[in-house]
């Protein structure tokens, strides 16, 4: 068993969560030079945190041994979305996914097609038509916002557009608590960003218990039904359904996609992906490697462990980086080009190696409703004409909050053009 290269230094001064935080690519990177190995330790949250960068670190942790790394019941998520599938470990986590998936898949996934098309339709077209430049991640954001809150609430923009106003804000208000400091201070004028999220984070509960209640329709209706732990249980997963982290994800990939296909250079790549189903998941699959959207997920060492032959002691934190896992050169030749044609060459069928969703027994649940989603918008900007037209990057950033990544990069599109292309 070979010790971990790197070093946790000591408590609190040893500790690098800023550092990583503010710019995890170069952070990983660089310790990955410096160690010449895709695992290594660092002091993260004040915790001794082996980080892996490497599909077989990454598999070994979420597949072969994840019963030995378990979820941290103490994240600040269960501040934020009170206790959910995605701070539970064991025999409640399993009853948790197998009551959630089945809303998730198969006949419930098929029966939101036509809302998840008409909101494509409905929010899409307008970014060519508006004479103006525009946002396209602001409006990629609004149109996952109307999905969620359609989806999981009945609450539709064009139906009731006050309501839908008030909770979108409420969400916006909620996340900005997660990314902020946990100091719960109110006095008179002033609030901090985390009181008014915990204030925030109550009007929706309010709102969605209410619609529990009262609301016997679609996915809301139907988690009456579901076998859940407790009587709080339904509400707090709704809670997490229609936050703002979500909405935020599919903009992240969504923009990835207009910046990869958009612009003169890419007119043969957009043809085939609009006219082939597979070509597209081909693009779709390259662009999560190359930019998914979250950093990755942390697990604790529930025993004295190893991964990839180094030892893991008990009680070590193991944080997976998506963004330097699917660059593993083992697996992925020419790691930084986008290249969809691998994955109908040397890495066919090598999806399980991705990890933007996780992997293994506690991977997203969400993922083949967020696969629908993005085919059929990814048609949708096909067809209104905005990629022909290169996207100018006005601002890449990188906003990381905790354990998640969202690589925004917000591009105007010169829609005045797209419009006379039309
Ligand atoms: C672009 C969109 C999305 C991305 C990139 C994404 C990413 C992820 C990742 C990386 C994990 C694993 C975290 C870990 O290993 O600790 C995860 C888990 C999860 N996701 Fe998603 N997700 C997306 C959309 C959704 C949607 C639409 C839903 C449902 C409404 C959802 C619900 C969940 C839940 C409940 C879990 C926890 C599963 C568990 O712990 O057993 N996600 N997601």
């Amino acid at each position: 068993m070979t010790k971990l290269p790197g070093n946790a230094g000591v408590s609190l001064l040893g500790d690098k969560s800023l550092e990583f935080y503010r710019d995890p690519v170069s952070f990983c990177q660089q310790r990955i030079e410096k160690h010449r190995s895709r695992m290594f330790l660092c002091r993260l949250m004040n915790r001794p945190t082996a980080f892996i960068c490497s599909v077989q670190g990454m598999r070994e942790l979420l597949c072969e041994k994840s019963s030995l790394f378990l979820k941290d019941p103490t994240d600040l998520m269960t501040n934020m979305y009170g206790d959910t599938i995605v701070t539970t470990n064991g025999e409640e986590a399993c009853l948790l996914r197998l009551s959630l998936t089945s809303h998730f898949t198969g006949s419930c996934l098929g029966s939101w097609s036509d809302y998840i098309a008409s909101v494509c339709e409905r929010c899409l077209k307008d970014l060519s038509v508006s004479g103006q430049p525009e946002s396209v991640y602001t409006a990629f954001k609004s149109l996952g916002t109307e999905l969620v809150l359609g989806l999981f609430l009945n609450v539709r923009a064009e139906k009731q557009p006050e309501l839908f106003q008030e909770i979108s804000q409420l969400c916006t208000q909620h996340w900005h608590g997660l990314i902020s400091a946990p100091v719960n201070v109110k006095v008179p004028m002033w609030s901090s960003g985390f009181s008014i999220a915990l204030d925030a984070r109550n009007k929706l509960m309010d709102i969605i218990k209410d619609k529990l209640e009262n609301d016997k329709e679609g996915f809301v209706g139907s988690l009456g039904s579901l076998p859940l732990p407790d009587s709080s249980s339904a509400a707090q997963h709704l809670l997490l359904f229609i936050s703002a982290l979500i909405p935020k994800a599919l903009a992240s990939l969504l923009n990835s996609f207009t910046l990869a296909l958009g612009g003169n250079g890419q007119e043969k790549a957009r043809r085939q992906a609009a006219e082939d189903p597979d070509y597209l998941c081909r693009v779709l699959l390259e662009v999560q490697r190359l930019w998914p959207p979250f950093i990755g997920g942390r697990r604790i060492a529930d025993q004295d462990s190893t991964l990839m032959g180094f030892h893991v002691p008990k009680d070590f934190g193991v944080i997976y980086i998506s963004h330097a896992v699917h660059r593993d050169p083992e697996v992925f030749q020419e790691p930084d080009a986008f290249l969809p044609e691998r994955w109908s060459g040397r890495n066919e069928g090598h999806e399980h190696f991705l990890c933007s969703f996780g992997n293994g027994p506690r991977s997203c649940i969400g993922a083949k409703l967020t696969n629908v989603f993005l085919k059929m918008s990814s048609l949708h900007l096909f067809v209104s004409g905005c990629l022909h037209f290169p996207p100018v990057i006005r601002r890449r950033a990188a906003l990381f909050p905790l354990v998640t990544m969202e690589m925004r990069s917000t591009c105007k599109y010169l829609s005045t053009l797209a419009k006379a292309a039309r």
